[in-house]
């Protein structure tokens, strides 16, 4: 049985005013069913950690270096976000591939950093509009999966995100039949590659525009474990309902 994750990522947004959000959401959900986790920005990680301690939630990060240590100003590495508290570490989103031009084998060297570092990846899949489009969606997919998850993935390390990118931020989220298609596709693939057990076991989440409204539905897609939630994630007022469906799913 797979344990439900839904994870929220406040990307560029959010200071130490928006930690009682946090408290809120700890408030709303003292019991364990679904994993619950929230990435903040890195300056935020260790007092989101403190905040979370002793609760549901658990904090991650948005994006890590590949390296360990070294020149590279701006940059965090897995240990430092592990020390400050991040058990999560997100890697490929769409909003690093593109602008900062990552390539598969980029979110590669991330993913297998996250492993190293004994914290887990939410590596994130999608296509964009041109490729969907183009009737790409499954190729470009089964080319960032085979590209970015290293060998030594399991259940425990490793969740994937399928997130297409015309779906972020758009309010528009992909159809539960373009959704249902490509979770099934995943689950598919993962299987071949890792074998029945662990290609099973590892959790695949939607995300692109989910909120109150749409998770019910979304949630109940055979093969979605749960949401990479941006937008409805940064207030406890419109996560908590997100989880709450989640719990019910
Ligand atoms: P959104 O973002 O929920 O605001 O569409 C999703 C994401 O980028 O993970």
């Amino acid at each position: 049985m797979r344990r439900r994750l839904v994870a929220g990522n406040w990307k560029m947004n959010g200071t130490g005013a928006n930690l009682p959000e946090l408290t809120k959401l700890a408030q709303d959900h003292p019991d364990r069913s679904c994993e619950i986790l929230i990435c903040p920005p890195a300056p935020l990680i260790h007092r989101a950690a403190q905040v979370a301690q002793g609760s549901a939630l658990n904090i991650g990060a948005q994006d890590c270096h590949a390296k360990t240590h070294g020149a590279h100003a701006g940059d965090n590495s897995v240990g430092m976000l592990a020390d400050a508290g991040a058990r999560f570490v997100i890697a490929g989103h769409s909003s690093r591939r593109a602008p900062y031009r990552e390539k598969n084998a980029d979110v590669l060297a991330k993913t297998r950093a996250v492993m190293e570092g004994s914290l887990s990846a939410i590596v994130c899949v999608g296509e964009n509009l041109a490729e969907r489009q183009a009737d790409q969606a499954l190729d470009v997919v089964a080319r960032q999966l085979s590209g970015t998850i290293p060998d030594t993935a399991t259940a425990q390390n490793l969740v994937v995100a399928y997130e297409a990118v015309w779906a972020i931020g758009t309010g528009v989220s992909a159809t539960l039949a373009q959704i249902g298609e490509m979770h099934n596709f995943i689950r598919t693939r993962l299987e071949q590659r890792f074998g029945p057990e662990t290609g099973k076991a590892i959790r695949l989440l939607y995300g692109g525009s989910v909120k109150p409204t749409n998770a019910a539905e979304i949630f109940a897609v055979p093969n979605v474990d749960g949401a990479l939630v941006g937008r409805a994630s940064l207030r406890a007022a419109d996560f908590s309902p997100i989880i709450t469906a989640l719990d019910a799913a």
